[in-house]
């Protein structure tokens, strides 16, 4: 999703705003663009290209400044063309960059147009920039405040003018922003990593807040617009963590660090207690009698998940609703649900509007599963889980769906307790097995030589089947959703119960079917299934347990992981799919880490 970087500096800061600039690349962007306050002009330079193409044509013409502004693009109004992407100017006098959507865009643009002004983009951003330069009044910060007034929609801007040389100011409403906090020098981002290395010191705006930003000084205003003072937090650079090191790709690499991942956020854990969701989440989890989880995409299938832990474990109702879709939705509300948000970044606007949702209807119970201890997430909820995967950079989530996993095993068995329904013979065993998830997931890891063979045949497909049942259903469809994002086939997961009413018609002999086959209660059931698909003449590609019958035949793949691993299989289960997406990507050439069209952190709805 769009990305912000913006200094005000005593030094060139073109360095620092490119560098910003591929920091924020993981979010996923189709332009970019860099504006700068040039002996008394403003001077930009614009790309549909990557950033290292942006900084090649900044180089080319000599662009540097004190004060600047730049941006990565994420198409929403206007096609990726050059002249969409920011920064957008107004009349040669104010530069500006947005996140977000701006829901009152026509209304304002023929207002604009009314008052002369002439528009160059079909944007929603161009329209802010013509709007502050109609209304300043010499004094950027004034009004930045006014003109943020007649605003509907979600925003995050930085703007400068060329009247004022040494001033940056940004605002934010729903969208995220950050201060990054210098000496002699300020500058805001839409998110700390793209400061690393600049500066520590974070200050996280929040909704409402408009700041100025001058070179020895950083003042804040809130939505009425009186002065607040916001805690500056040491945010640790994550610069080696965005390293690549030994891998080809952050997937890669992210895949292979779940072992680690899975070990952090366990990390210390030697009971189960409530406490470990917050404080007084036991009075709440006493209380509730049902769970309605909210979450998109990848987070969405890892509430599918642990609908079947909660239920079957602790026995409390769960309902696991879309965020985009529960948002709209007239639903019954249940004060004594426990609402529970899933996110890996913690700005979803989708889940970010659900968790609202709920409580705007009288749901207080809310915790939150979330990879950002410092996101929006986490602040609107009571209580919180944070997964300790570290910074996910590749756009199709896998370290952070498998720590989601472990952190709501860990909910389902502290729900348990607190309604005396886990003997502590149960929450040894439970703990052991935990315990056990990162020896575990290493051996399956070593399974890559056996996957990357299946994915050359999976490379000449554009379309493909996976079928789960059970717990393993979930597992099926984040295993769909990896392979289409990352390869463009064309992948559809099935309860594989389903098979008979309608996606059989699919299955030929071209037709590749994942079966994610654990040898659990239902394989009897499941081998059934894969029948039907063989005798239509399918080819099945299945991921078995050890200790399972079904062997390699005609038409019949099989790749075994090493142990059964019970309740927690459908943590093992997903990775052998994770690294079957990644080689069939690597195998079609595809761009593994920014698919086309698709940004890491959605925060438009
Ligand atoms: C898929 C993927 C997305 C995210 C979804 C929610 O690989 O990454 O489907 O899971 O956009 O994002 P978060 O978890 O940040 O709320």
């Amino acid at each position: 999703m769009c990305g912000i970087v913006a200094a005000v500096a005593q030094i060139n800061v073109t360095p620092i705003l490119l560098e910003g600039l591929k920091r924020l690349e993981y979010r996923g962007y189709d332009s970019c663009g860099v504006a700068l306050h040039i002996d008394g002009k403003l001077q930009r330079s614009r790309s549909t290209s990557r950033v290292a193409d942006l900084e090649a044509q900044v180089e080319k013409a000599h662009l540097s400044g004190f004060t600047g502004i730049a941006h990565t693009r994420w198409a929403t109004h206007g096609a990726p063309a050059t002249h969409n992407a920011h920064p957008h100017f107004s009349r040669d006098r104010i530069a500006l960059v947005h996140n977000g959507i701006i829901e009152n865009h026509d209304e304002l643009r023929a207002e604009l147009q009314a008052a002369g002004y002439h528009f160059e983009s079909q944007t929603d951003t161009e329209v802010i920039a013509h709007l502050v330069n109609h209304m300043y009044n010499g004094d950027l910060f004034a009004t930045v405040q006014q003109a943020v007034r007649r605003l509907t929609g979600a925003y995050a801007i930085a703007v400068f003018s060329v009247d004022e040389p040494h001033r940056v100011v940004a605002a934010r409403q729903g969208s995220p922003l950050i201060v990054g906090v210098g000496q002699g020098q300020n500058f805001v981002a839409s998110d700390a990593m793209a400061l690393a290395g600049t500066t520590d010191q974070i200050i996280y705006l929040e909704e409402g807040d408009v700041v100025d930003l001058q070179l020895q000084r950083v003042w804040i205003v809130d939505a009425a617009g009186k002065a607040v003072e916001r805690e500056v937090k040491t945010v640790h650079a994550y610069s080696s963590a965005v390293e690549l090191g030994p891998y080809q790709h952050y997937m890669q690499k992210e895949i292979f660090e779940q072992p680690r991942a899975i070990a952090d956020t366990l990390e210390g854990i030697t009971g189960i207690m409530p406490e470990l969701f917050g404080d007084g989440a036991f009075n709440v989890f006493k209380q509730i009698d049902s769970v309605l989880i909210l979450a998109c995409g990848t987070s969405y299938y890892a509430g599918l998940t642990a609908k079947y832990w909660i239920e079957s474990i602790a026995k409390i109702p769960v309902n696991v609703e879309i965020a985009s879709e529960y948002r709209y939705r007239d639903s019954v509300p249940n004060p004594n649900s426990l609402v529970v948000t899933i996110s890996q970044s913690g700005e979803t606007a989708d889940t970010l509007a659900a968790l609202k949702h709920a409580r705007g209807q009288g749901m207080q119970h809310t915790l939150t599963i979330c990879n950002v201890a410092t996101s929006a997430m986490v602040r609107e909820c009571a209580l919180a889980y944070i997964t300790r995967a570290g910074v996910e950079v590749g756009v199709a989530s896998t370290k952070a769906f498998t720590t989601q996993l472990a952190a709501l095993f860990l909910l389902t068995l502290a729900l348990a307790q607190s309604k005396g329904r886990l003997s502590e013979e149960q929450e040894a065993a439970h703990l052991k097995a935990m315990r056990h998830l990162p020896a575990a997931l290493q051996s399956v890891l070593a399974l890559e030589p056996h996957i990357v063979a299946w994915a050359e045949a999976f490379a000449r497909k554009e379309n493909a089947l996976f079928l789960g049942r059970g717990i393993h259903y979930p597992i099926a469809l984040e295993g769909a959703l990896k392979l289409k994002e990352i390869t463009y086939i064309h992948a559809e997961a099935y309860a594989a119960g389903e098979l008979k009413h309608g996606p059989l018609a699919l299955v030929t002999e071209e037709m590749p079917v994942v079966t994610v086959a654990p040898n659990d209660a239902l394989i009897e059931k499941l081998k059934s299934n894969m029948q039907e698909v063989r005798a239509r003449g399918g080819q099945l590609y299945v991921f078995a347990d050890a200790d399972s019958h079904i062997k390699s035949s005609e038409g019949v793949h099989v790749i075994r992981l090493p142990e059964n691993y019970g309740l927690l299989s459908p943590i093992l289960h997903v990775v052998p799919l994770q690294l079957l997406s990644y080689h069939t990507a690597l195998a079609r050439g595809t761009d593994v880490d920014k698919p086309r069209n698709l940004a890491k952190s959605v925060t438009v709805e």
